[in-house]
């Protein structure tokens, strides 16, 4: 049976009235499709009973909180903006283990962030944007997923006295763009690439510090300007943790490395490497290796399986 997008609509508008009642819910916009279109529908369900935060993390993409926040005005929607950044950035410091970093970023989401939120609110429910393969790939070991609690054996209302509620914990990244069209969003929106709940901190291997997020979000900025047109599944930047020695205006320079990936795939459990033309490589290239300290820039052509779309 084919996926039908305004009748999931339905149903999960109905069950969100139903959980909530008549109290209040917050909710997180990331920018990404997942969080808009838990956004669109908790608003459809609850109105101004959803009070819908913008976290600035200080891990987000350039010009991230005033894009997302101009989109949703459009549509109706206020969405607050919350000043988080030394939070993450004291809970990530000297932290480099892949899933310590995660678990840094989950822990300052939930167990401070939204729990100070829904204090400040008085809200008893969380509406979250967890999707079936971040729920697969947490179970199977592969990649602690940092939206998911319950599959971790983590209690949210016993730990953080709320409730969260996943409306889009059936569907894969595919179906979500259907409901995302059909609810209303616009392409911008809809059509946007996926991107990490942990955000820049994924982006980055081994220490997050300002330094790093600086230059992994200028490498972004380019990569997905240069990328967009390709129509590719994902396209990313990653900064490495390792130096390679480079040359510039005559002295030797220990310079930063910055990975470009760009893969095609349904939806990220499986990928192959998309054929850039060299032209577009050499530009993107040129255009990374101004960003200050850095000096390679390298294209990755590993499919998933045996790599991960992301590098930690
Ligand atoms: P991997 O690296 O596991 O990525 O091949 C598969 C897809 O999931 C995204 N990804 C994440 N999304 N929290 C998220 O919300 C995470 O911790 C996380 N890690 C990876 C990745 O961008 C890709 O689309």
């Amino acid at each position: 049976m084919s996926f039908d997008p305004d009748g999931f609509i339905q149903e999960q508008v109905k069950e969100l009235k139903e959980a909530v009642g008549g109290g209040t819910a917050i909710n997180a916009l990331s920018g990404g499709v997942d969080s808009a279109v838990c956004t669109a529908l908790g608003h459809r369900a609850l109105g101004e009973r959803l009070r819908t935060f913008f976290v600035d993390s200080a891990l987000m993409r350039e010009g991230e909180p005033e894009r997302v926040a101009s989109v949703f005005k459009r549509m109706g929607i206020q969405v607050e903006v919350v000043d988080a950044r030394n939070e993450f950035l004291g809970a990530l410091k000297g932290v480099t283990d892949p899933e310590e970093k995660r678990h840094a970023v989950t822990d300052t989401f939930y167990r401070h962030v939204f729990s100070r939120l829904v204090r400040e609110t008085g809200a008893r429910f969380l509406i979250h944007g967890t999707i079936l393969t971040d729920i697969e790939e947490t179970v199977a070991g592969i990649k602690r997923q940092h939206n998911i609690l319950s599959q971790l054996g983590i209690d949210p209302e016993r730990e953080y006295g709320y409730r969260v509620l996943e409306p889009l914990k059936t569907l894969r990244k595919d179906g979500v763009r259907a409901v995302a069209a059909a609810v209303g969003l616009p392409d911008e929106i809809a059509r946007r690439i996926p991107f990490p709940g942990p955000a820049l901190a994924a982006r980055i291997v081994g220490e997050v510090t300002e330094e790093g997020l600086r230059t992994v979000r200028a490498a972004t900025a380019i990569v997905e300007e240069e990328l967009s047109d390709t129509g590719a599944f994902q396209y990313l930047a990653v900064l490495l943790n390792d130096r390679a020695t480079g040359v510039r205006e005559g002295r030797r320079e220990f310079g930063r490395i910055i990975v470009v990936r760009c893969i095609e795939s349904l939806d990220a459990r499986e990928a192959t490497v998309t054929r850039i033309s060299w032209d577009k490589l050499e530009r993107i290239c040129r255009r990374v290796v101004e960003i200050p300290g850095v000096n390679r820039c390298l294209y990755d052509l590993t499919p998933k399986p045996p790599a991960t779309v992301e590098y930690i």
